[in-house]
């Protein structure tokens, strides 16, 4: 029904207007009784037990998570959790609101099951979603991802943006991310340098020392980070404390696309995201896992848009994986639709 019905209704629509009607339709549906328990029976699942695990000290039901960005201002992450997400990726949150860059700043390119968006983390501010998540309980795992505001661009400036987003989401969520990778805020991908990133990092990881309670702390890196800048992240990554990668954000790169030349010059720049960034965060995750020995956990995620690729994400040795433009594309069944097949797949291995 999604793909004959809604998805050509919402097609046919702005895609920032019908990224926001989901998710005040969602919202408004929590309101009428039993349309919650609806949803769940129809696509919230029970995993089986043999997808569960265990990574970085937290116990997921399953893999399958959904990737930053969809839930900015952490307003839906109970309703998402109908759809049978593993846990849900809320932000990222910057310390001030900000309004991110000017409209129009996604496009689809169904052609390529693909989107470009140039968003600039665009939020309310992290006080304004730990107020949220505060009255409505999370009904499901739940990481916080945080960056710096646009006009924070002094070394001291940003480590002050991360470290208050930080300590302000430590006790609301189970774990936390930093994204450095994001395309559309200028100069934040050289945050990623191992330059930059102690200056940044430490200081979590010193607050965090603090803390009664150990939360996880992830970092999410470009698929367009420069092999040295990689390994110099990775080595320090292993020697701090961080708990883990997320393999990866969007691309700039807009190489072996379908969608004419002409249409993606229209749209200009941007983060690709979907289909044809698979192969490339494929890539990344298997050499990161290769290099650590798998020593540092990774979600994988970028352009999983079938089971086969979900499966492929965790072969090449992700522990968990996230999806986003996939499930555009694919709807509200696309979880369960992964689980059935990764279930499936583990059941054919054990009886070999
Ligand atoms: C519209 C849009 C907004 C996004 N916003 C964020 C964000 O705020 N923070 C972040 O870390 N990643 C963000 N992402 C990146 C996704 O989390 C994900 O890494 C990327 O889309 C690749 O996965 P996919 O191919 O399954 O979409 C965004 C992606 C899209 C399409």
């Amino acid at each position: 029904m999604y793909k004959s019905i809604i998805r050509p209704i919402l097609f046919r629509m702005n895609p920032e207007k019908a990224h926001d009607l989901v998710l005040k339709g969602l919202r408004i549906m929590r309101r009428i009784p039993g349309a919650g328990a609806v949803m769940r029976m129809l696509y919230k699942k029970k995993p089986a037990p043999q997808l569960a695990r265990r990574v970085f000290g937290i116990d997921f039901p399953h893999p399958v998570g959904l990737a930053a960005g969809l839930d900015k201002n952490a307003t839906c992450y109970n309703e998402l959790s109908w759809c049978g997400f593993s846990f849900i990726e809320v932000g990222s949150f910057t310390p001030e609101a900000q309004p991110g860059n000017p409209a129009p700043r996604l496009f689809r390119l169904p052609a390529d099951q693909a989107l470009i968006n140039r968003m600039g983390l665009g939020n309310e501010g992290v006080d304004k979603a730990v107020e949220r998540i505060g009255k409505d309980r999370p009904e499901v795992l739940l990481a916080g991802s945080i960056a710096k505001n646009t006009g924070s661009e002094s070394e001291e400036e940003i480590r002050r943006d991360y470290l208050r987003c930080f300590s302000t989401l430590y006790d609301f969520v189970d774990f936390l991310t930093v994204n450095v990778s994001c395309p559309n805020v200028e100069g934040l991908q050289r945050l990623q340098g191992a330059g930059y990133l102690p200056a940044l990092v430490d200081p979590l990881l010193e607050m965090r020392m603090g803390c009664d309670t150990y939360k996880p702390l992830l970092i999410k890196v470009s698929p367009d980070i420069e092999k040295e800048e990689l390994d110099g992240l990775i080595h320090y990554c292993r020697l701090s404390g961080v708990d883990g990668l997320i393999v990866g954000n969007t691309t700039r790169s807009r190489e072996g696309l379908k969608t004419p030349a002409e249409t993606l010059e229209k749209i200009g720049k941007g983060g690709l995201s979907g289909a044809p960034l698979f192969e490339k965060n494929l890539a990344l995750v298997r050499y990161i896992h290769e290099k650590t020995q798998g020593g540092l956990p990774i979600i994988g995620v970028g352009g999983i848009n079938t089971p086969q690729r979900a499966q492929r994400m965790l072969d090449a040795g992700a522990s968990l994986i996230e999806i986003y433009t996939g499930f555009i594309y694919e709807g509200p069944a696309f979880v369960h639709k992964i689980l059935k097949y990764l279930n499936a797949t583990a059941e054919g291995g054990k009886k070999q």
